[in-house]
């Protein structure tokens, strides 16, 4: 879907279907106030109301949505409206329709706009790729959807549509590959698909398959994907190397394209849901995608470790003992914990650049559910800076992180008496020792670790703009701590 700004007056538009979200304490409009009876609508959050004007208006529809209180205004609350406005406009089959953009009380008109194109592009959101049983205009999406501004914003609302707009695409790409099937997305396919994406923006790639990884050393990578036919590889992209001056940020992701657990395997309930073990590096591919289409003037580096966790013949076991990128050893006591020592090789890579931060994000831990369910990212750092930096953004763009501790007791637990670290602690405190195991591989650089396993999943439809099944989480609250970032 296309998203464009036009200026003038939404009542006197002609389109196929206006789309009106107004404020509980917003008195309609006059030709509205003839067509609808007054008990008919309240403005309260997410009520619809289609209306056909037959003339009172030159829009052929009118859809009324509700905001909700203006004296609580939430942008998350805009791109509710806007992707129900989104799906709505799909239902009725229009190729086209206007928004009319709404005053936001503290929000700027680029804010508002920008939350109307994220909330329409991820309201529209369907991962189709494997219905044969689709009927072609079921597949239809809607061709455009005109943002109606007044002259005077009508500059901001484009700003705010196009980085909205960068953001979505973002999210959703990051959404796809979370959603594919793990005989689909191997650790080759995903190198695949990074390279595409550097092609797009002409980023230099690194892809790193086993005989070189070999060579340098990847002895946590290689020792988590030895148990599968599909090879590992490790995937660095670099962005804004022009940018001289500018800090360096590394984003790490972890890209398990199937965990089932290895030799310490998994149940089979559920175990499928292992398919989006890759959210992390889907996240930071996401990412790249948008912070390459909105030019932020950073350097940015993507690394991912894409591995398949299985347990063949020539798997990895409980009692081996390897040696990682940094030299650190990890005695491995459950190859279910493999995220963190496949991260562990991806770490000590980061600190090749010197940068001002490293980012990870993992689906890291069970732990991470039950301790936050599905309404907060797990963020733990050896850097209350950056830490304050992220939990900022994440409250800003709608993708709330809580902080957990790493104190010195709970690095202690990971230590190991015949090795450096053991790779697991057992199951108290799951997700600050995996977090703590990690801590050991990041040396002094100032560092944050998202643990997204509660959230990159859902199967409830907890938002409009957010459908079943891979989230995208991640991509918004990276996007906007970057872009907070070239602000200083
Ligand atoms: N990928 C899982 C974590 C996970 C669980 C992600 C649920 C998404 C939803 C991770 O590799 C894992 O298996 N972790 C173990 C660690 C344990 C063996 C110490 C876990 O959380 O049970
Ligand atoms: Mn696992
Ligand atoms: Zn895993």
């Amino acid at each position: 879907m296309r998203i464009t700004v036009t200026t003038g007056d939404p009542l006197t538009t002609a389109t196929e279907l206006l789309v009106l979200a107004l404020w509980e304490e917003e008195p309609l409009a006059s030709p509205l106030t003839d067509l609808i009876e007054p008990g008919d609508w309240s403005g309260k959050a997410k009520q619809t109301l289609l209306i056909y004007p037959r003339g009172a208006l030159p829009a052929r529809r009118a859809l009324l949505i509700g905001l909700g209180k203006r004296s609580s205004p939430d942008l998350d609350q805009v791109r509710e409206v806007a992707a129900l406005a989104t799906q709505r406009a799909r239902e009725l089959k229009v190729e086209r329709f206007a928004f009319a953009l709404p005053v936001v009380p503290d929000q700027t008109p680029e804010t508002v706009a920008a939350a109307i194109a994220e909330g329409s592009l991820l309201g529209g959101y369907r991962f189709l790729e494997y219905k044969s049983d689709l009927k072609p205009e079921d597949r239809r999406e809607v061709d455009e959807l005109t943002l109606v501004a007044p002259v005077d914003a009508a500059e901001e609302a484009a700003r705010g549509v196009a980085r909205g707009g960068a953001v979505a695409r973002g999210v959703n790409l990051a959404r796809d590959l979370a959603n594919l099937p793990p005989n689909d997305l191997t650790p080759a396919r995903l190198a695949e698909r990074a390279r595409e994406l550097a092609a797009a923006f002409d980023l230099p790639i690194t892809v790193l398959g086993p005989a070189e990884m070999r060579e340098q050393g990847f002895g946590g990578i290689l020792a988590v994907g030895q148990g599968s036919v599909n090879e590992p590889r490790f995937i660095a992209i670099d962005y804004g190397v022009q940018y001289a001056g500018a800090p360096t940020i590394c984003l790490v992701g972890k890209g398990m394209t199937f965990d089932s657990g290895g030799i310490s395997i998994k149940p089979a309930e559920n175990m499928d849901a292992m398919k989006m073990d890759m959210s992390g590096a889907a996240a930071v591919l996401g990412a790249l995608h948008a912070i390459a289409e909105m030019q932020l003037p950073l350097h940015v580096v993507a690394l991912i470790g894409a591995a398949e966790n299985m347990p063949g013949g020539s798997a990895y076991r409980p009692g081996d003992i390897l040696k990682t990128l940094s030299g650190k050893t990890i005695e491995v006591l459950n190859t279910d914990a493999e995220g963190r020592i496949v991260l562990a090789d991806a770490l000590a890579y980061a600190q090749r650049y010197n940068p001002s931060a490293i980012i990870d994000l993992a689906t890291l831990t069970g732990a991470i559910g039950v301790a936050l369910g599905p309404h907060a990212i797990g963020l733990f750092a050896n850097d209350d800076a950056l830490a304050q930096r992220l939990l900022r953004a994440g409250e800003a763009a709608g993708e709330r992180a809580w902080q957990l501790p790493l104190w010195q007791p709970y690095r202690e637990m990971v230590k190991s008496e015949i090795a450096d670290v053991r790779n697991t602690a057992g199951r108290q405190g799951g997700a600050i020792t995996a977090a703590a195991f990690l801590n050991a591989f990041v040396g002094d650089y100032p560092w944050v670790h998202l643990d997204i396993a509660g959230t990159a999943w859902t199967d409830a439809k907890p938002k409009a703009y957010q459908p079943k099944g891979a989230t995208g989480v991640g991509v918004r609250l990276l996007l906007q701590a970057l872009r907070d970032w070239t602000q200083g």
